[in-house]
Protein backbone atom coordinates (compact mmCIF):
# COMPACT_ATOMS: atom_id res chain seq x y z
CA UNK A 1 0.00 0.00 0.00
CA UNK A 2 0.90 3.46 -0.40
CA UNK A 3 0.09 6.97 0.88
CA UNK A 4 1.03 10.40 -0.14
CA UNK A 5 -0.59 12.85 2.40
CA UNK A 6 -0.71 16.39 3.34
CA UNK A 7 -1.20 18.17 6.72
CA UNK A 8 0.28 15.18 8.48
CA UNK A 9 1.60 16.88 11.25
CA UNK A 10 -1.89 17.13 13.14
CA UNK A 11 -5.11 15.72 13.58
CA UNK A 12 -6.71 14.22 11.33
CA UNK A 13 -3.89 13.70 9.07
CA UNK A 14 -1.76 12.88 11.35
CA UNK A 15 -3.88 10.21 12.96
CA UNK A 16 -4.35 8.93 9.11
CA UNK A 17 -0.48 8.70 8.67
CA UNK A 18 -0.14 6.43 11.82
CA UNK A 19 -2.90 4.35 10.58
CA UNK A 20 -1.51 3.63 7.13
CA UNK A 21 2.15 3.32 8.28
CA UNK A 22 0.67 1.12 10.62
CA UNK A 23 -0.73 -1.49 8.17
CA UNK A 24 2.92 -1.46 7.25
CA UNK A 25 2.23 1.51 4.09
CA UNK A 26 4.94 3.51 2.28
CA UNK A 27 3.89 7.00 3.02
CA UNK A 28 5.18 10.63 1.81
CA UNK A 29 4.33 12.81 4.62
CA UNK A 30 3.49 16.68 3.87
CA UNK A 31 3.21 19.33 6.33
CA UNK A 32 5.41 22.82 7.35
CA UNK A 33 6.27 21.30 10.85
CA UNK A 34 8.82 18.52 9.75
CA UNK A 35 10.16 17.97 13.36
CA UNK A 36 6.46 16.50 13.39
CA UNK A 37 7.26 14.68 10.52
CA UNK A 38 10.26 13.28 11.64
CA UNK A 39 8.85 12.20 14.42
CA UNK A 40 6.45 9.42 12.74
CA UNK A 41 9.73 8.62 10.27
CA UNK A 42 11.67 7.85 13.33
CA UNK A 43 9.08 5.88 14.51
CA UNK A 44 8.42 3.87 11.27
CA UNK A 45 12.15 3.60 9.80
CA UNK A 46 12.36 3.04 5.90
CA UNK A 47 8.67 3.33 5.63
CA UNK A 48 7.75 7.55 5.56
CA UNK A 49 9.10 9.91 3.20
CA UNK A 50 9.08 13.55 4.82
CA UNK A 51 8.30 16.92 2.82
CA UNK A 52 8.37 20.08 5.05
CA UNK A 53 6.73 22.30 2.99
CA UNK A 54 3.81 24.67 2.33
CA UNK A 55 0.79 23.01 0.06
CA UNK A 56 0.32 26.55 -1.48
CA UNK A 57 3.96 26.15 -3.08
CA UNK A 58 3.13 23.93 -6.11
CA UNK A 59 6.96 23.47 -6.90
CA UNK A 60 7.74 22.33 -3.23
CA UNK A 61 4.45 20.09 -3.69
CA UNK A 62 5.65 18.79 -7.43
CA UNK A 63 9.75 18.12 -6.13
CA UNK A 64 8.32 16.31 -3.33
CA UNK A 65 5.60 13.71 -5.53
CA UNK A 66 8.64 13.60 -8.09
CA UNK A 67 10.65 11.91 -4.63
CA UNK A 68 7.81 10.17 -3.66
CA UNK A 69 7.62 8.49 -7.18
CA UNK A 70 11.28 8.02 -7.78
CA UNK A 71 11.19 6.17 -4.26
CA UNK A 72 7.95 4.22 -3.89
CA UNK A 73 6.74 4.65 -7.62
CA UNK A 74 2.61 5.71 -8.18
CA UNK A 75 0.74 5.83 -4.47
CA UNK A 76 -2.74 3.93 -4.62
CA UNK A 77 -3.95 7.01 -2.72
CA UNK A 78 -3.37 10.80 -2.53
CA UNK A 79 -4.60 11.92 0.59
CA UNK A 80 -4.85 16.48 0.15
CA UNK A 81 -5.96 16.92 3.84
CA UNK A 82 -3.81 20.37 5.22
CA UNK A 83 -6.39 23.07 5.89
CA UNK A 84 -6.60 25.93 8.35
CA UNK A 85 -9.65 27.22 9.71
CA UNK A 86 -9.87 30.62 11.08
CA UNK A 87 -13.03 33.35 11.31
CA UNK A 88 -13.23 36.05 8.75
CA UNK A 89 -15.13 39.32 8.06
CA UNK A 90 -14.72 41.10 4.75
CA UNK A 91 -15.83 44.18 6.56
CA UNK A 92 -12.46 44.36 7.88
CA UNK A 93 -10.06 45.44 5.45
CA UNK A 94 -7.22 43.31 7.25
CA UNK A 95 -9.10 40.31 6.80
CA UNK A 96 -8.43 40.03 2.88
CA UNK A 97 -5.02 38.51 3.16
CA UNK A 98 -6.25 36.04 5.85
CA UNK A 99 -9.16 35.22 3.48
CA UNK A 100 -6.23 34.57 0.07
CA UNK A 101 -4.70 32.09 2.67
CA UNK A 102 -7.56 30.26 3.46
CA UNK A 103 -8.44 30.00 -0.31
CA UNK A 104 -4.39 29.23 -1.33
CA UNK A 105 -4.42 26.69 1.65
CA UNK A 106 -7.87 24.86 1.35
CA UNK A 107 -8.44 25.19 -1.86
CA UNK A 108 -5.46 25.87 -4.31
CA UNK A 109 -3.56 23.65 -2.12
CA UNK A 110 -5.94 20.81 -3.03
CA UNK A 111 -5.31 20.96 -6.60
CA UNK A 112 -1.61 21.25 -6.58
CA UNK A 113 -1.65 18.12 -4.17
CA UNK A 114 -3.11 16.05 -6.75
CA UNK A 115 -1.73 17.71 -10.19
CA UNK A 116 1.66 16.23 -9.99
CA UNK A 117 -0.22 12.61 -9.78
CA UNK A 118 -3.07 12.69 -12.16
CA UNK A 119 -1.42 11.78 -15.02
CA UNK A 120 0.20 8.96 -14.01
CA UNK A 121 -2.68 7.64 -11.91
CA UNK A 122 -4.62 7.63 -15.21
CA UNK A 123 -1.75 5.80 -17.41
CA UNK A 124 -1.36 3.16 -14.68
CA UNK A 125 -5.80 3.24 -14.48
CA UNK A 126 -5.19 3.12 -10.79
CA UNK A 127 -5.26 5.22 -7.96
CA UNK A 128 -7.60 7.29 -5.60
CA UNK A 129 -7.65 10.96 -5.57
CA UNK A 130 -8.78 12.51 -1.70
CA UNK A 131 -10.16 15.46 -0.74
CA UNK A 132 -10.88 16.51 2.80
CA UNK A 133 -13.73 19.35 2.57
CA UNK A 134 -15.91 19.62 5.49
CA UNK A 135 -19.61 20.19 6.09
CA UNK A 136 -18.92 24.31 6.55
CA UNK A 137 -18.81 23.63 2.36
CA UNK A 138 -22.29 22.92 2.12
CA UNK A 139 -23.70 26.19 3.19
CA UNK A 140 -22.49 29.24 4.47
CA UNK A 141 -22.37 30.05 7.95
CA UNK A 142 -22.01 33.00 9.57
CA UNK A 143 -18.34 34.86 10.57
CA UNK A 144 -16.97 31.92 8.74
CA UNK A 145 -17.19 33.52 5.11
CA UNK A 146 -13.56 32.31 3.63
CA UNK A 147 -13.73 28.75 5.36
CA UNK A 148 -16.74 28.20 4.01
CA UNK A 149 -15.84 29.43 1.00
CA UNK A 150 -12.66 27.54 0.37
CA UNK A 151 -14.70 23.67 1.58
CA UNK A 152 -17.46 24.85 -1.21
CA UNK A 153 -14.61 25.43 -3.94
CA UNK A 154 -13.28 22.21 -2.72
CA UNK A 155 -16.23 20.01 -2.81
CA UNK A 156 -16.81 21.68 -6.12
CA UNK A 157 -13.64 21.06 -7.50
CA UNK A 158 -13.10 17.49 -6.19
CA UNK A 159 -16.94 16.90 -8.26
CA UNK A 160 -15.81 18.17 -11.62
CA UNK A 161 -12.13 16.18 -11.26
CA UNK A 162 -14.44 12.77 -10.47
CA UNK A 163 -16.55 13.79 -13.29
CA UNK A 164 -13.50 14.19 -15.44
CA UNK A 165 -11.96 11.26 -14.77
CA UNK A 166 -15.07 9.26 -14.93
CA UNK A 167 -14.17 5.64 -16.08
CA UNK A 168 -10.26 6.38 -16.53
CA UNK A 169 -9.87 3.75 -12.53
CA UNK A 170 -9.39 7.08 -10.77
CA UNK A 171 -11.91 7.56 -8.27
CA UNK A 172 -11.89 11.07 -6.81
CA UNK A 173 -12.99 10.59 -2.76
CA UNK A 174 -15.01 13.62 -1.21
CA UNK A 175 -15.19 13.63 2.51
CA UNK A 176 -16.61 15.82 4.95
CA UNK A 177 -16.17 15.54 7.91
CA UNK A 178 -18.44 17.04 10.82
CA UNK A 179 -16.41 18.11 13.88
CA UNK A 180 -13.08 16.40 14.56
CA UNK A 181 -11.57 16.54 18.25
CA UNK A 182 -8.32 18.29 16.97
CA UNK A 183 -5.93 21.66 17.37
CA UNK A 184 -8.36 22.87 14.74
CA UNK A 185 -11.73 22.86 16.81
CA UNK A 186 -10.27 22.95 20.37
CA UNK A 187 -10.16 26.70 19.36
CA UNK A 188 -13.65 27.02 18.54
CA UNK A 189 -14.79 28.67 21.42
CA UNK A 190 -18.60 26.75 21.25
CA UNK A 191 -20.03 22.89 22.04
CA UNK A 192 -19.40 20.78 19.05
CA UNK A 193 -22.34 18.01 18.60
CA UNK A 194 -21.02 14.74 17.41
CA UNK A 195 -17.82 15.51 17.94
CA UNK A 196 -15.18 12.53 17.05
CA UNK A 197 -11.32 11.29 18.04
CA UNK A 198 -9.68 11.77 15.34
CA UNK A 199 -8.11 7.95 15.37
CA UNK A 200 -11.86 6.86 14.93
CA UNK A 201 -12.35 9.45 12.20
CA UNK A 202 -9.33 8.75 10.73
CA UNK A 203 -11.03 4.48 10.18
CA UNK A 204 -13.70 5.82 8.90
CA UNK A 205 -12.64 7.99 6.09
CA UNK A 206 -10.50 5.01 5.38
CA UNK A 207 -13.40 2.89 4.79
CA UNK A 208 -14.57 5.70 2.71
CA UNK A 209 -11.61 5.79 0.75
CA UNK A 210 -11.50 2.10 0.44
CA UNK A 211 -15.14 1.63 -0.80
CA UNK A 212 -13.99 4.34 -3.30
CA UNK A 213 -17.11 6.49 -1.92
CA UNK A 214 -17.91 9.77 -4.23
CA UNK A 215 -18.85 11.70 -1.08
CA UNK A 216 -19.51 10.65 2.67
CA UNK A 217 -19.62 12.88 5.49
CA UNK A 218 -18.34 11.61 8.65
CA UNK A 219 -20.11 11.03 11.22
CA UNK A 220 -23.31 10.22 9.66
CA UNK A 221 -25.27 11.98 12.69
CA UNK A 222 -23.87 15.18 10.92
CA UNK A 223 -24.85 13.57 7.26
CA UNK A 224 -28.02 13.79 8.37
CA UNK A 225 -27.88 17.51 9.83
CA UNK A 226 -26.12 18.49 6.16
CA UNK A 227 -28.92 16.63 4.12
CA UNK A 228 -31.58 19.01 6.41
CA UNK A 229 -29.11 22.22 6.23
CA UNK A 230 -28.91 21.67 2.61
CA UNK A 231 -32.74 21.65 2.17
CA UNK A 232 -33.50 24.39 4.13
CA UNK A 233 -35.22 27.29 2.71
CA UNK A 234 -33.28 30.61 2.75
CA UNK A 235 -36.04 32.60 5.28
CA UNK A 236 -35.32 29.50 7.86
CA UNK A 237 -31.56 28.80 7.46
CA UNK A 238 -30.87 32.77 7.54
CA UNK A 239 -32.87 32.98 11.37
CA UNK A 240 -31.82 29.96 12.78
CA UNK A 241 -28.28 30.45 12.13
CA UNK A 242 -28.11 34.63 12.27
CA UNK A 243 -27.29 34.34 16.19
CA UNK A 244 -25.05 30.84 15.57
CA UNK A 245 -21.62 31.35 17.29
CA UNK A 246 -18.53 32.50 15.41
CA UNK A 247 -15.38 31.26 15.04
CA UNK A 248 -12.47 33.49 16.12
CA UNK A 249 -10.86 35.85 13.65
N1 LIG B 1 -11.34 19.05 12.82
C1 LIG B 1 -12.53 19.17 12.25
O1 LIG B 1 -13.58 19.17 12.93
C2 LIG B 1 -12.65 19.31 10.76
C3 LIG B 1 -13.94 19.37 10.22
C4 LIG B 1 -14.08 19.48 8.85
C5 LIG B 1 -12.97 19.53 8.04
N2 LIG B 1 -11.72 19.47 8.60
C6 LIG B 1 -10.59 19.54 7.70
O2 LIG B 1 -9.71 18.47 7.97
C7 LIG B 1 -8.37 18.85 7.61
C8 LIG B 1 -7.44 18.56 8.78
O3 LIG B 1 -7.84 19.38 9.87
P1 LIG B 1 -7.48 19.05 11.38
O4 LIG B 1 -8.73 19.21 12.14
O5 LIG B 1 -6.71 17.80 11.49
O6 LIG B 1 -6.60 20.32 11.74
P2 LIG B 1 -5.13 20.49 12.36
O7 LIG B 1 -4.94 19.58 13.51
O8 LIG B 1 -4.97 21.95 12.57
O9 LIG B 1 -4.19 20.01 11.17
C9 LIG B 1 -4.05 20.74 9.99
C10 LIG B 1 -2.90 20.15 9.21
O10 LIG B 1 -2.77 20.89 7.99
C11 LIG B 1 -1.42 21.29 7.88
N3 LIG B 1 -1.34 22.56 7.16
C12 LIG B 1 -2.02 23.69 7.39
N4 LIG B 1 -1.64 24.65 6.55
C13 LIG B 1 -0.68 24.11 5.76
C14 LIG B 1 0.11 24.60 4.70
N5 LIG B 1 -0.01 25.86 4.26
N6 LIG B 1 1.01 23.77 4.13
C15 LIG B 1 1.15 22.49 4.56
N7 LIG B 1 0.42 21.97 5.55
C16 LIG B 1 -0.47 22.77 6.14
C17 LIG B 1 -0.91 21.43 9.31
O11 LIG B 1 0.50 21.24 9.33
P3 LIG B 1 1.58 22.38 9.62
O12 LIG B 1 0.95 23.39 10.52
O13 LIG B 1 2.71 21.62 10.22
O14 LIG B 1 1.88 22.91 8.25
C18 LIG B 1 -1.59 20.23 9.95
O15 LIG B 1 -0.85 19.06 9.72
C19 LIG B 1 -8.45 20.32 7.23
O16 LIG B 1 -8.55 20.45 5.83
C20 LIG B 1 -9.73 20.77 7.87
O17 LIG B 1 -10.29 21.90 7.23
C21 LIG B 1 -11.54 19.38 9.94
Amino acid sequence: MKVFLTGASSGIGRALAEHYAGLGAQVGLCARRGELLQELSDRWPGQIRCYPLDVTDAAALRAAADDYLGVYGLPDVVIANAGISVGTLSEHAEDLEVIRRVMDTNFFGMAATFSPFIAAMRQARHGRLVGIASVAGVRGLPGAEAYCASKAAAISYLESLRVELYGSGVKVVTINPGYIDTPMTRRNPFPMPFLMPPEMAAKAFVRAIERGSSQVVIPWQMAIMAWVLRRLPDFIYDRLLAKAPRKRR
